[in-house]
């Protein structure tokens, strides 16, 4: 058991032993447990990262890196020979829950704002076509660029390569790329509005309905 400068103690598992490193340490943790759970897995912590009700296991030859500013919540689970690197700044406000196996690779840019959200570039079990045999589910990587907003309840399923400044909407199931600077919606997810920014300015009602 660990504790940090600031913040509530961390559980970390396996750490230093089998070839399993840590390779710095988190500013702010709260609830975090990190658990080697094989051999020669490695996570990766830049600097000024939160770790906020966090729990990560990480198997065999597994490889997770959190880019510095960042403040994830929720869950990592990198299966065997998978790997997740993230960018600076992300800000998860809720939980963001990233499953990967099969050697998947997942990559978020920098500058990610996600809710509730969920990585998915495994679909853990094998579906084949009964006639042939062959397998029909491969796992793919998944790859989230700059400045992408996963609003509530998103869901990123395998192969999907998302575009920088996109906002994918509430509950959207994306099975498909999204090109850059798009709103996506739906299930399957669709592209409903191109050319858009996100972010900055927040004006709290839509101009000429007063207040
Ligand atoms: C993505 C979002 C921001 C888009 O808002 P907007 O720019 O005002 O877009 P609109 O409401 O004009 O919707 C554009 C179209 O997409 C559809 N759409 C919007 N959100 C949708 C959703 N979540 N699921 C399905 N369709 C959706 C609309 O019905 C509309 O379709 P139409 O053009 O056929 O009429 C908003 O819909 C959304 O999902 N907000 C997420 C809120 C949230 O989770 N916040 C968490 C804070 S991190």
């Amino acid at each position: 058991m660990a504790s940090d400068t600031k913040g509530k103690l961390m559980n970390i598992v396996g750490a230093g032993e089998n070839g399993n490193e840590i390779v710095g340490s988190p500013q702010k943790t709260e609830s975090c447990n990190i658990r080697f759970l094989g051999s020669r897995g490695k996570l990766i912590i830049h600097e000024n990262v939160s770790l906020l009700t966090v729990n990560i296991n990480v198997h065999d030859d597994a490889y997770i890196e959190i880019g510095s500013g960042s403040r994830y919540r929720g869950t990592l689970n990198v299966l065997t020979g998978c790997s997740v690197k993230i960018g600076k700044r992300l800000h998860c406000n809720s939980f963001l829950n990233i499953s990967c196996a099969e050697e998947t690779q997942v990559s978020i840019g920098d500058d990610c704002l996600i809710s509730t959200a969920i990585i998915r570039p495994s679909d853990m079990h094998a579906i084949h076509d009964r006639t042939t045999g062959e397998r029909i589910n491969f796992g793919a990587d998944v790859a989230i660029g700059n400045n992408v907003w996963l609003a509530q309840e998103a869901m990123i399923l395998k192969g999907v390569t998302i575009g920088d400044g996109c906002a994918i909407a509430a509950r959207a199931v994306v099975t498909k790329d999204i090109p850059a600077h798009s709103i996506a919606a739906g299930n399957p997810a669709r592209v409903v509005r191109e050319n858009i920014v996100w972010g900055g300015d927040f004006p709290l009602r839509r101009p000429g309905l007063g207040g």
